[in-house]
C-alpha cells in the first residue's frame, strides 16, 4: 500500500504524535513570506453563523483552533476528530482551557460515528490524500452534512515545495516527492473534478506564497519528519545540509514556492 495512505503507518508512526506535523509547520511558520499564516487564512474562509456546528476531520493536534482561538464565535460546538488516538489526545490537551466549545473525538474519516445532518460544516485541512477510499469519505460527508453545509477541504498543489522535492530527488532521499508521487494523491488539479461529482457547487480558493528558508536545520528536520529510517542515509542528509548551506551563503536564503489552497464544495 501507498505509504500516504496507509493506516499503520500513519496512526502508528507517521502520526503517532504532534511531532512530525510540527517540525513541517514549524518551517512554514519560520519562513513563509504570506501575508496571513495559513490555519488563520483557512479560519477566514469559512461563512459560517454566530451558531454552527464544525466538524473537524484529521484534525491533528488541533492547529485550526489553536491559532483562531482569539476569534471563535462563543456560539460554535466544534467536533474535532482523527485516525491517531495520539493526536487526538494532543488536540484535547491543546485545547483543554476552551474546553466547553471543543469534544474530541477518535475516528477515521471513512466512517463517521456521527447522526445524518449533524453538522454545518466539515474540514478536512490537509488530510483527504491519506484516505484510502475518498468516495466513502465523499458519502459521509454529505449524510453529516445538514442542508446547505458545506464541505472545506484544504491540500497542496502539484508543484507545491518544487525546489525542495528535486533536491531530495537529486540525493536519492525517499521524501515529500515519494510521498505525494501516486497518481491518485488528492491535490489542488484533481480535486476539483473529484468533489464535484459529490457537490453540485464547488469552487477553490488558492494561496501561494514562498519559504524563504535561511537556516538549514528547520529543512532538515522538515525532510526528517517525512519518512521512517529506510528514506534516507545520515551521508544524504549530509549532502543535503551542504547544498541548504551553500545556496544560504550564496543566495541568503533557500526558496521554496509553495502552493496550497482550499476547496469549499456544498
Ligand atoms: C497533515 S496532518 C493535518 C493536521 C491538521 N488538519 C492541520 O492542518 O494542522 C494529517 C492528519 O490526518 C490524520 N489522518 C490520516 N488519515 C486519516 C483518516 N483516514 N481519517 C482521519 N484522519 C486521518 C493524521 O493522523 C493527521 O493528524
Amino acid at each position: 500500500m501507498v505509504k500516504a495512505t496507509d493506516r499503520n503507518y500513519l496512526a502508528d508512526e507517521q502520526y503517532r504524535d504532534a511531532a512530525n506535523l510540527n517540525a513541517r509547520i514549524a518551517l512554514h511558520q519560520r519562513f513563509g513570506t504570506g501575508e496571513v499564516p495559513w490555519h488563520r487564512w483557512v479560519f477566514e474562509q469559512m461563512d459560517l453563523p454566530p451558531q454552527a456546528r464544525v466538524l473537524e476531520l484529521g484534525c491533528g493536534p488541533g492547529q485550526l483552533w489553536i491559532q483562531n482561538r482569539d476569534r471563535l464565535p462563543g456560539g460554535w460546538a466544534v467536533t474535532l476528530s482523527d485516525l491517531s488516538g495520539g493526536m487526538v489526545e494532543q488536540a484535547r490537551r491543546n485545547l483543554a482551557d476552551s474546553a466547553p466549545l471543543f469534544s474530541c473525538v477518535q475516528c477515521g474519516a471513512q466512517a463517521l460515528p456521527f447522526a445524518d445532518s449533524r453538522f454545518d460544516a466539515v474540514i478536512a485541512n490537509h488530510m483527504l490524500y491519506h484516505v484510502p477510499d475518498r468516495p466513502r469519505t465523499y458519502a459521509e460527508v454529505r449524510r453529516v452534512l445538514a442542508p446547505g453545509g458545506r464541505l472545506y477541504a484544504a491540500t497542496n498543489g502539484r508543484d507545491s515545495m518544487a525546489e525542495l522535492k528535486a533536491l531530495e530527488r537529486a540525493l536519492g532521499i525517499a521524501g515529500a516527492a515519494d510521498f505525494t508521487a501516486s497518481p491518485d494523491f488528492f491535490d489542488l488539479e484533481r480535486g476539483e473534478a473529484e468533489l464535484a461529482a459529490w457537490f453540485p457547487h464547488v469552487e477553490l480558493r488558492r494561496q501561494e506564497e514562498e519559504l524563504r528558508v535561511a537556516e538549514a536545520e528547520p529543512l532538515i528536520a522538515y525532510v526528517r519528519s517525512m519518512g521512517d529510517g529506510a528514506a534516507f542515509t545520515a551521508e544524504q542528509l549530509n549532502r543535503l545540509r551542504a547544498q541548504v548551506e551553500a545556496e544560504i551563503r550564496d543566495k541568503g536564503a533557500f526558496r521554496i514556492g509553495k502552493v496550497t489552497g482550499l476547496f469549499i464544495a456544498g
